[in-house]
């Protein structure tokens, strides 16, 4: 397999410009990697790099697009100063993607930031929520319709420790290989988990394929082990920013990652045909949404 990374020499989070060989590399699916790039901390939030600033029997904590923050324990002044920082992180991260990204910037609709201050090689985790198989990003309750997930990722691990990632091979592999197997679109399953609320609105076939993919891919120990794939090591002090609906990953070890999550329309990229979208629909000769 081709490396499926490609290595930027910015240092700047304000710096960043538009380069079409980047552009077409991201919507191809690989990952563009900044490893000089990092996120500061500042001296008083050294404290908060602790699995303690999170609220018991969450994940992740959020910062909502309203800059409302979920998930974090702690008094007010911890509160606000995570909050303060998880909103450094933000702007950091917007700036770089308008930079690189002029194109997407009147479209692209702000998600919430995340902070992830847990261990990722402790988690227990059922086969389907566990991040450490090869996957395809896909929410069960939350359907898009072809919306693109385009994440930027930083470590900002306090001892140096790197998060490891696996990424796999590109999307339409990953489509032709499991799409044969993916069970059939059913309306009225569709209408009925909506009615119940299962999903916040009524999953497409689009959807319904998208979690056949990641389901097909995290249930499959051999894909698991053989399929084409590399090993990334992301260092503390690094940045890293893949669309994580069509980059195939897993996430192997690492602690304290912060996590921008932008959406966009698949129709506003540079080149719409490199979607998910348009591959799924292309294989199937149908329209999925
Ligand atoms: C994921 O999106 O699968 C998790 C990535 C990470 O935690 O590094
Ligand atoms: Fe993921």
């Amino acid at each position: 397999m081709d490396t499926q990374l490609v290595e930027l020499d910015l240092a700047d989070w304000t710096a960043a410009k538009a380069n079409g060989a980047w552009i077409a590399a991201l919507e191809a699916g690989k990952v563009l990697y900044f490893p000089r790039l990092a996120f500061e901390l500042l001296p008083e939030e050294r404290g908060l790099l602790t699995p303690a600033v999170l609220s018991p029997d969450v994940r992740n904590i959020s910062l909502n697009a309203d800059g409302k923050l979920k998930g974090a324990a702690g008094d007010d002044a911890v509160q606000r100063a995570v909050a303060a920082m998880v909103s450094r992180f933000r702007e950091q991260a917007q700036q770089l993607i308008n930079g690189l990204l002029p194109h997407y910037t009147p479209a692209l609709r702000l998600a919430p930031t995340s902070y992830r201050p847990a261990q990722v090689e402790t988690r227990v985790q059922s086969w389907r929520a566990d991040d450490k198989r090869l996957h395809v990003d896909s929410f069960p309750s939350r359907p898009n319709y072809g919306e693109r997930i385009l994440r930027v990722f930083t470590n900002a691990n306090p001892d140096g420790l790197p998060r490891v990632w696996r990424v796999g091979e590109p999307f339409e592999a990953v489509a032709a290989r499991f799409l044969p197997r993916a069970k059939p679109y059913v309306g009225w399953q569709a209408k009925l988990m909506r009615a119940l609320r299962v999903t916040k609105s009524l999953r497409s076939e689009y959807d319904h394929l998208m979690l056949q993919l990641h389901d097909g891919m995290k249930s499959d120990l051999e894909y698991q082990k053989t399929s084409p794939q590399q090993t990334v090591s992301f260092p503390a002090g690094s940045v890293w920013v893949c669309f994580s609906d069509q980059t195939s990953h897993a996430v192997m070890s690492g602690q304290y990652m912060l996590e921008q999550t932008l959406h966009l329309a698949a129709a506003k990229q540079y080149n719409p045909n490199s979607s998910p979208l348009a591959i799924l629909s292309r294989l199937t000769g149908r329209n999925l949404v």
